[in-house]
């Protein structure tokens, strides 16, 4: 961990929402580090393109994904699984840049996991309208890690709900920078995005990105 990282949270501390028990909004985390952010998340798409995915019932995904780390979460008409290889370039995803890395494992330990070693980032780019319906992260093999969501670009209203999908969802505006995890007693919670409303980003336009960190394995 750099010192820089640990710097900008020095003076006043993350300002931090309880979601559930494990889960917690740091509201602005990952601000500070926005531009380098999305340079380096521009340099991962001119390697492995976004791309609008087809689930295995055959729907294709309103939110284009691509990833970068030693796996990268791919689903078609034969499931969702991890792979090492991008399905379009035949090629391993990028990799995972540092600053990336020390993000998810500092946004980790201030929620209260130590010692998480993500092998897995999903970049997901939201347009207008775009959502994800209601699920949970369960293709890890290593449930014991938590989930760190870093947002960027124009804000969305989060669901998170309860271990069953019938629980209630409480809603949450997630603005660029600020950063969720979940772990623990919350690490299999249901989640998702309302259909992103239009707007208009300084830095990124028409767009939200959300990046997952994930330990697949
Ligand atoms: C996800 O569940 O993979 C994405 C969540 C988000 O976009 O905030
Ligand atoms: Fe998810």
């Amino acid at each position: 961990m750099t010192a820089d990282l640990f710097d900008g949270l020095d003076v006043a501390g993350p300002a931090r929402e309880p979601l559930a028990p494990g889960a917690v909004l740091l509201r602005g985390f990952a601000r500070p580090y926005d531009n380098e952010l999305i340079t380096a998340i521009e340099a991962i798409a001119a390697q492995a393109p976004f791309r609008r995915m087809v689930t295995p019932g055959g729907h294709q995904m309103s939110v284009a994904m691509t990833s970068c780390g030693s796996l990268g979460w791919v689903t078609d008409r034969s499931g969702y699984r991890y792979d090492a290889c991008d399905p379009d370039t035949g090629r391993p995803w990028p990799a995972m840049p540092p600053l990336l890395r020390r993000l998810a494992e500092q946004a980790a330990s201030e929620a209260g996991f130590a010692d998480f070693a993500p092998d897995a980032c999903l970049i997901n780019r939201y347009e207008p309208g775009a959502k994800m319906s209601l699920h949970q992260d369960r293709d890890e093999r290593d449930i014991g890690a938590p989930i760190v969501s870093v947002s960027l670009g124009l804000p969305a209203t989060f669901l998170f709900g309860g271990l069953k999908r019938t629980d209630k969802t409480q809603r949450y505006r997630l603005a660029h920078g600020d950063v969720v995890v979940w772990g623990g007693p919350a690490r299999l919670a249901f989640h998702g995005v309302a259909p992103l409303a239009d707007g208009e980003h300084g830095l990124l336009g028409r767009q939200r990105i959300n990046l997952t960190f994930r330990r697949a394995r």
